[in-house]
């Protein structure tokens, strides 16, 4: 039988209009939550709201850049004014960017690559944990990668800002445990997305072969770990780690 532990919560997702976020919105939406989708790309963060008004939960798409303040500022205020609070928030936005060796990295890349993942999640959590904060009640689940524990080679601001991320966690985990608010991230290794498609055949060849399970993940399988860490289940589980690589990573 359904459960739907997340009826009546409101869900922001960043990033959620494809690939892993949008796995984790409709996951959210299934188990009863209502979905804000905070999307740079309009027409797609649009098209996925309406998805989940066909599941019979309220949604609403908010065109957001997560590197500009006051794009996310706006959302935030956006989602108070229509939904009046915020349950949990999924910092999930993210971009890949080139392939080169530090050596050879260009400057404004790896800017752009720091600022949609580090920076990205650092203002939208500026932006809500006050709100969780006054609350006393909510749940933040960050994006991160195996990349962030491990390093890839070519990929060193991706993986520099999701080692960040789980700093920042760590970090939100104990500033915010007060106030009833828990912070945990994932870590997953290549999940199959159009991100993992981007990737060169070598590339993507090397990453697999990292994996113990020898497969790539599926975003419902991200998506289920991140419902769980967003639901009361995980009620004393704040700062932490989770992976989910099939066993690449081992600490
Ligand atoms: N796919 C993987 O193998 C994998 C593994 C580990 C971690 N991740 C992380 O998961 C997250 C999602 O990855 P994905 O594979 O679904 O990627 P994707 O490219 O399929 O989707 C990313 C989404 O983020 C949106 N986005 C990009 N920049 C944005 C911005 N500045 N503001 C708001 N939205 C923005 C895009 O429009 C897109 O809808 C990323 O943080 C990524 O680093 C992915």
């Amino acid at each position: 039988m359904e459960k739907l532990d997340l009826l009546e919560q409101i869900a922001i997702v960043t990033g959620a209009g494809k690939g892993l976020g949008w796995a984790i919105a409709q996951r959210l939406a299934q188990d009863g939550a209502n979905v804000v989708i905070a999307e740079i790309d309009q027409q797609r963060g649009e098209e996925k709201a309406r998805a989940i008004q066909e599941m019979k939960r309220e949604a609403l798409a908010i065109p957001t850049d997560v590197t500009q303040w006051a794009d996310v500022d706006n959302m935030a205020k956006r989602v108070m004014a229509k939904f009046k609070r915020i349950d949990i928030l999924v910092n999930n936005a993210g971009i890949l960017g080139p392939y080169h060796p530090v050596m050879e990295y260009p400057e404004d890349d790896w800017d752009r690559v720091i600022a949609v993942h580090l920076k990205g999640t650092f203002l939208c959590c500026k932006a809500v944990l006050p709100i969780m904060k006054e609350q006393r009640r909510g749940k933040v689940v960050n994006m991160a990668s195996v990349a962030g524990k491990e390093g890839n080679a070519n990929m060193a601001p991706y993986a520099a800002a999701k080692a960040g991320i789980i700093g920042l966690t760590k970090t939100l985990g104990k500033e915010m445990a007060p106030y009833n608010v828990r912070v945990n991230c994932i870590s997953p290794a290549l999940i199959e997305t159009d991100m993992a498609k981007e990737m060169t055949p070598d590339q993507r060849a090397l990453l697999t072969s990292k994996i113990p399970m020898g497969r790539l993940g599926k975003p419902e399988e991200v998506a289920a770990v991140v419902k769980f860490l967003a639901s009361d289940e995980s009620s004393f589980v704040t700062g932490q780690c989770y992976d989910i690589s099939g066993g690449r990573s081992v600490y």
